[in-house]
Formats: C-alpha cells, sequence, structure tokens
C-alpha cells in the first residue's frame, strides 16, 4: 500500500468555480483520488480557497461584506458545491486560517535565515483620494501591449500579459475610480529567487516523469532566468509581515503577498485535517518524519504551473528544510466555453451550482473528463455535452442496466439466475475486458484521462455487445440454461462496471451497488482480476430493479439552456 498525497490548485474564494476551473484541477485530481483509494492505496486529498489578495478583498467590497464574512460566507458555499459535486476532498481548508498563518511567517524567516530575502525600495501607485497603495488588481488602466482600457493591474484580460500595475497607461483606481494617483516610494521584501536559478533546474532536471505541458512551461522560465520577486503587498487581509507574533519594523501595515501564501496552504491544509482528525501532518510533509514514502500530486490549470515548478519551489527548497516536494505534476489546458473563454468576473459559462441545478453531477463529471482539456484547448457546448450525455451514458452504459435487469425480472424473477456455465461468448469477453481494464487502470495512473475514458467507454460497449451476441432473449426460447447464463454474466458486469466506473461517475456507481444491496466501500475494491469478478454472483442473490440511470437530454432542453446561458 502506499501513500498518496494529492493536492489540486486552490480555487481563488471570489465566487463560486465555473466548469472550467472544475475540470482544471479539482475534478482530475478528485477521479486521480477516488481511483487510487479503491485500489487500496493510503490517499490524503488535500484541497482549500485561496483567500488573500485582491481579488478577495475587490469581491467583498463588491458585495458589501467586510472581507472576513465574505471568505467565511463564500468558503462555505464553496465547500458544499464541492460536495455536491462528488469531490472528495480529505480535507477543504482555509488559506486564512491559523496554520498557514504560521506557516508562511516559518518560511519567510527560514529564507530570510538563508539569505534570500531583501528589503527593496519599489516605486507603487498610490491612491491621493483612497489615501493608500494599490497593488495588483486595485489599480486599472490601459494595457501597454494593446491598448485595452480596462485592463488589471496584475494582468491583461484582453492580451493575457502579465503586468506590473506602474506600466498602466492612464491608470485609475479600482476602489474609488479616482485618477488622482501617483507613484511613491514603499519597502518590500524580496524572495532572490535569482540565487536559487541553478537549484530548481538540477530539481527541474530530476523530474524525469513531468508531462511535457509541465516541463516545457518550467524550462521556459528557467531559460528567461529567475527573477527575483516581491513577496509582500501593502494590503490589510493576508498574512501579517511578522515573526513569532512581532511585525518586521516598516511592515506593519503589510502582508504576504496571495501566491507567496497560497501554495503553503497545500501544508496548512494538511495541519487542519490533522487537528480536526487526531492525525500527524508531518508524516506526510516532511521526509525527516515518515514523508520520504509519499508520493505526492499536484494537479492544476497551466496558468499555475510556473507557480509550482518554479516560485514555490524556491520557498521550499529555498529553506533547506526537509519538506516532501511534488512527484507527479498534472496541468490541463483550458476548458473554452464556445470557443471563448468561461470568465467568473463577467459570469460567462455555467457554474458549478447551475450546472446541478440542471443536471445531477455524474453527468457533468463524465463529460468533462471525457473530453478534459488535456493535449490542447477543448471548448464545451451544451449541443457536444448532450450528444455524449446521450450516447455514452444513457445508450450505452444505462441502457445496459436497464435491458438486463428488466429482462431477468421478466424472465427469472429478482435474482441472479443460478442456471447454466459459462461457455465461449464469456471466456471472449472475459479476455477483451482483462486486457482493456489493465489498459484503463494504466491511464489513471499516469493521469491521462481521456485515453482512460474512451477505454472506459470500449468498457461498456463490449458489454452491450456481448449481449448482443448472447441475445439471451432469443436463447431463452430453446436453450434456458444458456440464457440463465449470459443473464448472471450481465448482472455481474454491472458490478463490475459500477467499480470501474466509480472514479468517475460515483453517484450511479453507488446506485449501480445499490441494485444488489453491496456496501459500495467494499464493492468497490478495484476488480483486478475480471475473471473473478464476473463470477462472484453464483446465482440466488436478490436484486431491486434500477430506477433509469440516465434521462436523455431533448433538443428542447438544449435550446432552453442555450439561452438561459447565452451560448453563442
Ligand atoms: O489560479 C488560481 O486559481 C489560484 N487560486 C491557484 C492557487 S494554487 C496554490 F498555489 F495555492
Ligand atoms: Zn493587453
Amino acid at each position: 500500500m502506499a501513500r498518496i498525497l494529492i493536492t489540486s490548485a486552490l480555487p481563488y474564494i471570489n465566487g463560486i468555480k465555473h466548469l472550467g476551473n472544475l475540470v482544471g484541477s479539482m475534478l482530475p485530481a478528485d477521479v486521480y483520488a477516488r481511483f487510487q483509494r479503491q485500489r487500496g492505496h493510503e490517499v490524503l486529498y488535500i484541497c482549500a480557497t485561496d483567500e488573500h489578495g485582491t481579488p478577495a478583498e475587490l469581491a467583498a467590497r463588491a458585495a458589501g461584506q467586510t472581507v472576513r464574512e465574505y471568505c467565511r460566507e463564500q468558503h462555505d458555499i464553496q465547500k458544499q458545491a464541492g460536495e455536491a459535486f462528488g469531490l472528495s476532498f480529505d480535507h477543504f481548508g482555509r488559506s486564512s486560517n491559523a496554520p498557514n498563518h504560521r506557516l508562511t511567517q516559518h518560511f519567510a524567516k527560514a529564507l530570510e535565515n538563508k539569505g534570500l530575502i531583501e528589503e527593496r525600495t519599489d516605486r507603487q501607485v498610490y491612491s491621493v483620494d483612497d489615501m493608500r497603495f494599490l497593488p495588483d488588481r486595485y489599480v486599472e488602466g490601459t494595457c501597454p501591449h494593446c491598448d485595452y482600457e480596462k485592463a488589471r493591474g496584475d494582468q491583461c484580460d484582453n492580451c493575457g500579459r502579465l503586468l506590473d500595475p506602474v506600466d498602466l497607461k492612464n491608470p485609475y483606481s479600482a476602489i474609488s475610480g479616482s485618477h488622482k494617483v501617483e507613484l511613491r516610494e514603499t519597502k518590500h521584501l524580496y524572495l532572490l529567487q535569482s540565487k536559487l536559478q541553478d537549484r530548481i533546474a538540477a530539481w527541474v532536471e530530476e523530474k524525469s516523469g513531468w508531462p511535457l505541458l509541465t516541463k516545457s512551461i518550467a524550462q521556459k522560465w528557467l531559460k528567461e532566468g529567475l527573477r527575483d520577486r516581491s513577496i509582500t503587498r501593502d494590503l490589510q487581509w493576508g498574512v501579517p509581515v511578522a515573526y513569532e507574533g512581532e511585525a518586521r519594523p516598516g511592515f506593519e501595515n503589510k502582508v504576504f503577498y496571495v501566491w507567496f501564501d497560497a501554495p503553503i496552504e497545500y501544508i496548512g491544509a494538511t495541519e487542519e485535517w490533522a487537528l480536526s482528525n487526531g492525525q500527524d501532518w508531518e508524516s506526510w510533509w516532511r521526509t525527516d518524519k515518515g514523508a520520504d514514502d509519499v508520493k505526492y500530486v499536484q494537479v492544476m490549470g497551466k496558468d499555475n504551473v510556473a507557480f509550482h515548478t518554479v516560485s514555490f519551489p524556491c520557498t521550499i527548497l529555498g529553506s533547506e528544510e526537509p519538506w516532501k516536494t511534488v512527484d507527479a505534476l498534472k496541468s490541463l489546458n483550458w476548458l473554452t466555453w464556445y470557443g471563448g473563454k468561461f470568465s467568473t468576473s463577467e459570469q460567462r459559462g455555467i457554474f458549478m451550482d447551475q450546472a446541478l441545478e440542471i443536471l445531477p453531477a455524474d453527468y457533468w463529471r463524465w463529460h468533462l473528463m471525457a473530453n478534459a482539456p488535456e493535449s490542447d484547448d477543448a471548448s464545451f457546448t451544451l449541443e457536444h455535452f448532450a450528444s455524449v450525455v446521450n450516447k455514452d451514458l444513457a445508450d450505452v452504459l444505462g441502457n445496459f442496466v436497464n435491458r438486463i435487469t428488466r429482462f431477468c425480472k421478466a424472465r427469472f424473477g429478482e435474482e441472479v439466475p443460478a442456471e447454466g456455465a459459462y461457455g465461449e461468448a464469456e471466456k471472449a469477453l472475459i479476455a477483451e475486458l482483462e486486457t482493456r481494464a489493465a489498459a484503463y487502470a494504466g491511464y489513471l495512473e499516469e493521469m491521462e484521462f481521456r485515453k482512460a475514458f474512451t477505454e472506459l467507454r470500449a468498457i461498456w460497449v463490449a458489454g452491450n455487445e456481448y449481449l448482443q451476441v448472447a441475445a439471451p432473449w432469443t436463447a431463452i426460447k430453446e436453450d434456458r440454461e444458456r440464457a440463465a447464463a449470459s443473464v448472471r454474466c450481465a448482472l455481474n458486469l454491472i458490478v463490475v462496471f459500477a467499480a470501474l466506473s466509480r472514479p468517475v461517475i460515483p453517484f450511479t456507481a453507488d446506485k449501480m451497488f445499490a441494485i444488489f444491496d453491496l456496501d459500495p466501500e467494499t464493492a468497490a475494491r478495484w476488480p483486478d482480476d475480471v475473471g473473478a469478478a464476473l463470477s462472484r454472483f453464483k446465482g440466488g442473490e436478490a436484486f431491486a430493479l434500477p430506477e433509469v440511470l440516465f434521462a436523455k437530454i431533448e433538443d428542447e432542453q438544449v435550446e432552453e439552456w442555450r439561452q438561459r446561458f447565452k451560448a453563442q
């Protein structure tokens, strides 16, 4: 049994996440976590809300709440949405909680002790009317690259470039709209990443198993040369720049930059989990305390890769303390909304709560994962969604379960028939499923989700094809034993399908186990031996007819949703 630590990029606190966010980090991490648990490994899947920084402050202001209240409320909303989507976090923490404060200050101090922190004086945008500095998104103005007039201080939404607020043309305050802004001097702490260039390069080099997208992003940053970066901001909300309870002189009104503290919350949230479960977090994170044998897997969208392959490693490796670092890093491309951007600020696309108002989680989970943006960006359209659901879930999987349980009830009653023995058709099916199930598990292990779910779909199809060939509805006329054996095989197949499908469609898998009154926790053990699994029911086991597992999506529904979500 291996110990596997999984973290998915921490969702920003400002509002419920859209389907693009979901498939970009939390959902693939969940599928992987569920798979590894079913394989019998000890899994710890950690996530949290990323609560600091200007997006949180601005969103709280827009909502007319204090940032503390806003974050508490939004955290609960995101936590509930995650549960409703079946995201099986062992803990969903908060970066504003005490463990992250302590750890962030600890790392800053450790880096300082290693001579990797320097105090520098910067010139930053200051709003005279608001009487404060305007870091990051607190300034808006015209993009120096593309002339877009509503570029934010840290990034232009039009051309996507990362910006420094001082480079904006015609800057104004995002708080008051005031143009009375000027550059003023302010002190900040810089992490001297340039000194860590060789160490990070060597560390990246060791990571032979990283996928191409991940490695190439890391190497691009290394090639450009690591730049020292400011890790503090002139803000109130965040982790105070203080060590052992004492503010760093001159930094009384400053906090650490959100991208400095956010990844540290992976550790902080593990500590939160340990505190509330009487567990030990250090054995997951400290290589001197047992974390040596942990496999650590991170999942994130491509925009986060540089922060996880370069910036966070600078924090961790720079401390020269025995922390666990990432082993496997899965990064995903973008899911687009009809070829354009999903957008939280412009409320474009479908958000997690809205998705569940329309259809149960598994419909979305299957579609998103089977079409995950892995090798390239992928476009979400309602038309494609409907066609995938109708074909894969309703026609193939749902129909299989429906057809065989109904047929059995009509001809043999509500229990697994015991008569007859498996023959050639069953042998051929077992051989095909053994090959496919092994390939499927291999792809899940590699986190190659599209390939994995192409294989799972083929497994479901193989079940349907088997039924076509075995045709118990015809066989029963002449050879009742033959018909009984194939019905028994197909009923066994429902349980095998449920176990194999559970990482991606957990709610449906549990309904499938419920047909036979099986406890999912034990029944879902990974079927390494498909042949043995197909002989689980020998005959005489009772079952209950299930409701229809998946309803087909009608054209009228697609049209209605197109209107509702302004699809074009
Ligand atoms: O891009 C984002 O959504 C960030 N909130 C991800 C943070 S990941 C981690 F480092 F905390
Ligand atoms: Zn621009």
